[in-house]
């Protein structure tokens, strides 16, 4: 193990199991997001809806779980030392990019519970059923909804980003940033 090269391994974990999670999440949002509830009954039949807004309700949740978990693991643990050092740019955008992906990823599940409440529908994590904590407000729920609509693209944009600059680390300057993040070396 280097751990002095890489995040600590839980850490690691966490990023891959957020990234992997956020894509299904994405994906399935924008589906129902796009179609509305109609169009994706049409389209998948009634059961596979409902189990697609409870896998996305489930999902969402959890990243939140996990979003706090990671936050912890950030905090209370060492962060290794770029080697070679970043440039002012890199450095900047970088961290910009990554305190802009945590702060939408933590409003995004809340939003989505918030939206769901206040539309009076149920909120599902697994087969459990949380409260919602805020009364039926159809007015709030269709602006609340419309914000996890646009978070959602914010996260499009800033994922694109942050893979372009992983990308970018890895086969143009390739450096040892993307080792820190790696599972395997
Ligand atoms: C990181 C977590 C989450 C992500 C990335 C995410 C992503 C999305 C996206 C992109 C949409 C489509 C929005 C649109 O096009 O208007 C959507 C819709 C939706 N999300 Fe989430 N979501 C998350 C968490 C949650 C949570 C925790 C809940 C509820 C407990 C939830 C409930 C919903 C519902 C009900 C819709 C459908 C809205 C509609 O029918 O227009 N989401 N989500
Ligand atoms: C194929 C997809 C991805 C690749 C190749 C990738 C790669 C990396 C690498 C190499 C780092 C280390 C950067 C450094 O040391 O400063 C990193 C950090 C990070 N990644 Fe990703 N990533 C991916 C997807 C995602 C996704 C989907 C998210 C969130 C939506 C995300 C959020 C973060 C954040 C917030 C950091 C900062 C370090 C931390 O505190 O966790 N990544 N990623």
């Amino acid at each position: 193990m280097h751990e002095l090269d890489h995040y600590i391994y839980p850490h690691r974990v966490l990023h891959w199991l957020v990234a992997g999670g956020v894509l299904l999440a994405l994906a399935s949002g924008f589906t129902f997001g796009t179609l509305g509830y109609e169009g994706t009954v049409e389209l998948f039949g009634n059961t596979l809806t409902n189990l697609l807004y409870t896998s996305h309700k489930t999902l969402g949740i959890t990243l939140l779980l996990l979003m706090t978990l990671r936050i912890i693991t950030r905090i209370a643990f060492v962060v290794p030392d770029h080697d070679p050092p970043l440039n002012a740019f890199e450095r900047i955008v970088s961290t910009s990019v990554h305190h802009l992906l945590y702060l939408a990823l933590i409003i995004m599940p809340l939003l989505g519970w918030a939206a769901t409440a206040t539309g009076g529908y149920p909120i599902e994590f697994f087969h459990w059923h949380l409260p919602g904590l805020l009364g039926e407000r159809p007015a709030l729920s269709s602006q609340l909804y419309t914000w996890h609509g646009r978070i959602g693209w914010a996260i499009v944009v800033l994922t694109t980003l942050h893979v372009a600059g992983a990308l970018f680390h890895w086969r143009i300057k390739r450096d040892t940033v993307t080792k820190r993040m790696s599972l395997f070396d």
